[in-house]
């Protein structure tokens, strides 16, 4: 057996400390660099946080509903400190466990900021002063940090930026979201289920550019039912503090108009992090968006540096980033691993939930691509009708002539979970046919899933559809 690499891994968020344990599984020696908590943003202010919170503001929505099936209970009101101490724990034990399986697999952890000194030294500067290690191979995953517009510095008090969001002192009474995408969506409905009025300012013509519009068009429907207030086309200039209230100047056409409210969230996306790392020390450049170029064995232009998550570009999803992790590290062990992946699903914790994997109609459309579609909607579910949440479809996309899954977009009840096994058959090269001759067990909200594949070649058996 050859001798361990000493390899550096600089960030331990879920692409950087996925890879570090996966390194010292193939037998590496290795050392993690961290300036603040281990899990990164996914685990600390990002998709950990975020979803407890929001799973406690459905409950409370819940609640609200619960007569309808005959259960009576008083109003839910909201303790918030109960709330974030709840979520914090949450969050704890996840880093708890990441820092314990770091030990476990006896990567060393360094605490403080890392640079880059040469292609085989890494500078850090921690609590007790700097220190120098070597390293035969370095791994990059710095992740991202959200942008900040102007007018909007992030204050953490009037304006927050997800962080903030996540770990409130009391629920506004109104909160004007810039930006609506993922995050402004996600903590939109998250803070209307928890009693706040929502306001949400877009610059493009509808929610959540890029995603499949039949999808949107039921969440945008969604935003409308909860009095959820989408301004399309709207760009906010700056807002003035006017006693207690806070007054946000925005721009729609050529027409400027006032929003007043009491919190601003500022999410209009995020961007690559490598500030500090001194990248130009060994030669290295990024984009003009500021990731780092990595070819399909994540290695950057230097051959024994690696980049891997959000720096090393788009999609900028946790699971993403883990993937590379685990492909850099097993480039690194001499394993012949590439990142070869058909498609990287995507998971959206709205009200309903949407989640997709592979091509858009859209994006089909403009490549000219032939292909057949099948849908089927929630409101044919026996599931879904049990479990009052109706709203919502399956729809799956399959090349005209081989019948292969080309995309399957959903928006419905737990669509976040069903999405996996679109992202299977994807990958496996399944066919519609395929999908639709699988047994689902019944009753379940997989069914849909089988359903619209069947729907896809005029057979869905639980909706009428003309032949
Ligand atoms: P985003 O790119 O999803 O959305 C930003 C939105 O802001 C866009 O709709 C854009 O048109 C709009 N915008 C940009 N500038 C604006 C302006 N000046 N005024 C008004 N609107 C403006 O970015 P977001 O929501 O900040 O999320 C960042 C990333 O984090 C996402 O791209 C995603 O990769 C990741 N994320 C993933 C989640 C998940 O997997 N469930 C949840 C949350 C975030």
């Amino acid at each position: 057996m050859s001798s361990p690499r000493k390899v550096i891994v600089i960030g331990a968020g879920p692409a950087g400390y996925v890879c570090a344990i996966r390194l010292a599984q193939l037998g590496q020696e290795v050392t993690v660099v961290e300036k603040a908590e281990v899990g990164g943003t996914c685990l600390n202010v990002g998709c950990i946080p975020s979803k407890a919170m929001i799973a406690a503001g459905s409950l409370k929505e819940r609640i609200g509903e619960a007569s309808k099936m005959g259960i009576e209970v008083g109003k839910a009101s909201m303790n918030v400190g109960q709330l974030v101490e709840w979520k914090q724990g949450i969050v704890g034990k996840l880093t708890g466990g990441v820092a314990g399986l770091l030990k476990n697999h006896k990567c060393t952890l360094l605490r403080g900021d890392a640079s880059l000194v040469d292609k085989n030294t890494v500078l850090v500067d921690g609590p007790d002063g700097k220190v120098t290690a070597k390293a035969d191979d370095i791994v990059i995953a710095t992740g991202s940090v959200p942008i900040e517009i102007p007018g909007f510095d992030f204050d953490e008090s009037q304006v927050w930026s997800s962080t903030g969001a996540l770990s409130p002192e009391r629920i506004p009474d109104h909160i004007v979201v810039i930006g609506g995408g993922y995050i402004g969506l996600e903590l939109g409905f998250m803070y209307s289920k928890l009693g706040s009025k929502v306001t949400v300012l877009e610059a493009t013509s509808g929610a959540l550019p890029g995603q499949d519009r039949d999808c949107v068009k039921i969440i945008e429907r969604s935003l409308k039912k909860r009095k959820i207030k989408l301004m399309t086309e709207t760009f906010a200039l700056g807002y003035e503090k006017k006693g207690k209230k806070l007054v946000v100047k925005v721009k729609k056409g050529d027409k400027q108009e006032t929003v007043e409210c009491d919190q601003i969230l500022s999410t209009v996306g995020r961007r690559p992090y490598s500030g500090g790392l001194g990248l130009e020390k060994v030669g290295l450049k990024t984009d003009e968006r500021g990731f780092i170029k990595v070819d399909d064995q994540m290695r950057t232009s230097v051959p024994n540096i690696y980049a891997v998550g959000d720096i090393a570009g788009q999609p900028m999803l946790a699971h993403k980033g883990s993937k590379e992790g685990l492909v850099a590290a097993g480039v690194i062990a001499g394993k012949p691993e590439r990142y070869d992946v058909r498609c990287v699903p995507a998971v959206i914790f709205t009200s309903p939930e949407m989640a997709s994997v592979g091509e858009t109609e859209e994006q089909l459309k403009e490549r000219g691509a032939s292909y057949n579609s099948g849908k089927f909607p929630f409101a044919a579910s026996g599931r879904a009708m049990s479990l009052m949440e109706t709203e919502g479809f399956v729809k799956v996309l399959a090349d005209a002539e081989t019948d292969e899954l080309l995309g399957v977009h959903m928006v419905g009840p737990e669509v976040t979970e069903l999405i996996a096994e679109a992202a299977l058959a994807i990958e496996m090269g399944a066919t519609a046919e395929d999908i639709g001759r699988t047994i689902h067990a019944h009753p379940t909200l997989p069914e849909a899933m089988m359903e619209a594949a069947e729907a896809v070649h005029g057979v869905a058996v639980h909706i009428f559809q003309k032949p």
